[in-house]
């Protein structure tokens, strides 16, 4: 069965220049470097990991709202990248995106039943009367009124705006919606509001989306399979029950325990991790996450670890990731030895147990 999406080897580079006036080029930017992930129609797939690592990157792209450097992007077999102006335009009905900031993505000159009208006209989905039953009928799916449609953007809340947003995205009946942190600038009791409404809207419409989010305990709730992305990579991914429960790689790991997954209310701490994250300009080389892993080992510094299966449905880019999760079952069953609490001595245990 073809996927809804597939996405091979996608790569985006922006060429990073600085100066005002005279500009030069200073290096180049890998915001997306080899990322392959698909999605079947009905399905989501949350988007994690830090700020600046490529989700936003990688959801433009699939979107082609701006080029890739590389790879291929299909949509129902379709080759996206390739598409001439009048295919992808017809491939924009399918494809929609709502974005972080609902104001600043709202038109504030647009009444809501106009902004509404906007993509039926130009798809040609509906005309004349019919135009305002559909925007009525648009509104009152997100949970909004008929009436509604008189009003401008600036006279609704910020969990009206972004189901407003989403009514927007709606117009076109599309099979996939990029929600790039949809309820990030939103009030903790409006995101599950929101949430809410996208999963039931999913249900009923059978829709896809891919769920870019910071925050764990919302993409949780919301994904069937999560990838985490770090440095341009995807680094992790499988099944949200799977990567919540049994995570493999390094960095997922100390993004789940810096999250507060139970009480999402609560502060987030920071991550266990030394360092900061490195620039994408120059990123590290082997494995991108070596400078920050307390398990790395010498084969991280010089190899990059390729994003592997290591169970159905679960696939991690770690040399290690068997290795570090058998030293941790052993050290559950028989409690560790003293010298186990220092890092070398552990990391040396790792090393021996991988049998290099
Ligand atoms: N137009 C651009 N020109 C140059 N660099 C860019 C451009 N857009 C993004 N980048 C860089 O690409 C990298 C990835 O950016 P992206 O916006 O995809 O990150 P993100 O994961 O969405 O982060 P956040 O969580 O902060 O939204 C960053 O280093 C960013 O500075
Ligand atoms: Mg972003």
């Amino acid at each position: 069965m073809t996927p809804l999406l597939a996405v091979e080897g996608l790569i985006k580079h922006f060429d990073s220049r600085r100066g005002v006036v005279i500009q030069r080029s200073v290096g180049t930017v890998r915001a997306v470097d080899d990322v392959s992930f698909h999605l079947s129609a009905g399905e989501t797939l949350g988007i994690v990991g830090e700020s600046g690592c490529g989700k936003s990157t990688t959801g433009r792209l699939v979107l082609r709202l701006i080029e890739a450097t590389a790879g291929t992007i299909r949509f129902e077999g379709r080759d996206v990248r390739t598409l001439s102006r009048g295919a992808l335009r017809a491939l924009r009905r399918d494809m929609q995106i709502i974005f972080q900031d609902p104001y600043a993505s709202l038109n504030p000159r647009l009444s809501v039943g106009d902004m509404l009208a906007e993509p039926l006209r130009l798809h040609g989905l509906a005309s004349g009367a019919d135009l305002r039953t559909r925007a009525e009928e648009l509104l009152t799916t997100v949970g909004l009124s008929a009436w509604h449609a008189l009003r401008y953007p600036h006279e609704f809340s910020g969990g009206q705006r972004q189901r407003l947003a989403v009514a927007r995205a709606l117009a076109t009946r599309p099979k996939l919606i990029v929600c790039d942190e949809p309820v990030s600038a939103l009030d903790v009791s409006i995101q599950a509001q929101v949430i809410n409404l996208l999963k039931d809207l999913q249900s009923r419409l059978g829709l896809a989306y891919i769920f870019i989010a910071h925050d764990l305990a919302v993409v949780r709730h919301i994904s069937d399979r999560v990838a985490v992305m770090y440095l341009g990579k995807i680094v992790e991914t499988a099944s949200t029950e799977q990567l919540f429960t049994a995570p493999r790689h390094p960095y997922t790991r100390a993004l789940l325990a810096a999250a507060p997954i139970a009480d999402p209310t609560g502060p987030a701490r920071r991550l266990p991790l030394e360092g900061d994250i490195p620039s994408p300009l120059n990123p590290p080389p082997g494995c991108r996450f070596h400078t920050r892993c307390p398990h790395a080992q010498a084969q991280c510094r010089s190899e990059a670890p390729p994003l592997r299966e290591i169970a159905p449905g679960h696939r991690a880019a770690c040399h290690f990731a068997e290795a570090i999760a058998a030293v941790e079952a052993a050290a559950e069953t028989v409690p560790p030895p003293p010298y186990m609490r220092r890092l070398t001595d552990y990391r040396r245990a790792v090393a021996a147990l991988a049998g290099r």
